[in-house]
């Protein structure tokens, strides 16, 4: 059989390095990517985080040269996790709101010696609380306040866009609190400063590593955090387009979906349900899991670290959160 009956021969795009090159529809580099950075008090040497190979806690002077460095490679902008001193931590929160805090003083640091480099500072209370819930406890400690934790957050907002902050992101989850954000900012006359929503946050057992490198993984070290009365429940998939959708009613400028990799079919409806741009983040669980398959030798990990990224953009992130962003700019060093 010499004449082949098929009127179509998909590898005929895929037969060398040019075509593939030529027809390809994802592409992720270092514009697309923020990368997230733990800031902790005291000089000395950055601390590593042990479930999360190649991450530290920077002292603030090394976060700037590491800042440096990174807008060099591209990287157009960080977002900023304090690690709180236990000392400072009370069930209120209170040191959030600290003009001197961390946050405040990294943040003026970084604008005024990387000015170009976007800075993103969190929005919520668990850095600061002892308990390490997202915001202030109802009288009988049951659950986080809604109203009197969104009205802290409004407060904090103002304190990191008077410091210098480009975007400031609630990472809370509490109802309503873009809107209070929103009208804090403009009331205090900060119309420029961006809200970039942690708009479909799930309840997930990703952000592990994470706890581990704020210090934010147990109430005093006791029970594990259950956050399932303010963050999204894994299964549900309509409840988190709706949720999200009603924070780019309140004015958000970006909508993020976290986590990303298990939450692509979110992130994909989400995209055909606004205009806005999405942002993803790929958490700190995403990228311990890499890690140590890597370790172990099972996986390769630049390989799974481009493909994880890839897959994030493709089901329609514009911006994409990575622990990666740093390896991934240094892999593009050189190319276009
Ligand atoms: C807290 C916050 C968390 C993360 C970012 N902001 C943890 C949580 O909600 O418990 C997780 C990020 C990660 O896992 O990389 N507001």
């Amino acid at each position: 059989m010499n004449s082949s009956p098929l009127l179509r021969r998909p590898r005929r795009l895929r037969r060398t390095p040019a075509i593939r090159a030529l027809v390809e529809e994802t592409r992720v580099g270092p514009a697309d990517l923020i990368a997230p950075l733990f800031v902790r008090e005291g000089g000395g040497d950055p601390e590593p985080v042990g479930s999360m190979p190649g991450i530290v806690r920077w002292p603030l002077d090394r976060l700037i040269t590491e800042a440096r460095e990174l807008a060099s490679l591209g990287i157009p902008g960080v977002a900023l996790f304090p690690v709180t001193d236990p000392a400072l931590k009370d069930p209120r929160g209170s040191a959030a709101l600290d003009p001197e805090g961390l946050v405040p003083r990294t943040v003026r640091a970084l604008k005024a010696a990387v000015p170009e480099l976007l800075v993103f500072t969190d929005l919520a209370l668990d850095p600061f609380t002892s308990h390490g819930h997202d915001g202030i406890l109802t009288a009988d400690g049951s659950d986080v306040d809604n109203d009197p934790t969104v009205a802290v957050l409004a407060q904090m907002a103002v304190l990191h866009a008077s410091a210098g902050a480009d975007f400031v992101a609630p990472s809370d989850m509490m109802d309503g609190r873009v809107r209070a954000v929103r009208t804090a900012l403009d009331a205090a006359g900060f119309h420029g400063t961006g809200i970039l929503a942690y708009a479909a946050k799930f309840a997930s057992a990703y952000y592990g590593p994470f706890r581990d490198a704020v210090g934010s993984a147990s109430a005093a070290g006791t029970r594990s955090l259950d956050k399932r009365t303010y963050q999204l429940n894994p299964a549900n998939r309509r409840e988190a387009v709706d949720d999200a959708l009603l924070d780019e009613a309140e004015g958000a400028d970006l909508l993020m979906v976290k986590p990303a990799g298990p939450y692509l079919d979110v992130l994909s409806e989400l995209r055909r349900a606004t205009r806005l741009p999405l942002a993803a983040y790929q958490v700190s669980g995403e990228y311990a899991q890499l890690q140590a398959a890597a370790r172990l030798g099972w996986l390769d990990l630049a390989k799974t670290r481009d493909e994880s990224l890839l897959a994030i953009k493709r089901a329609g992130a514009d911006v994409i959160l990575t622990y990666f962003a740093r390896e991934v700019a240094e892999a593009h060093r050189g190319r276009p």
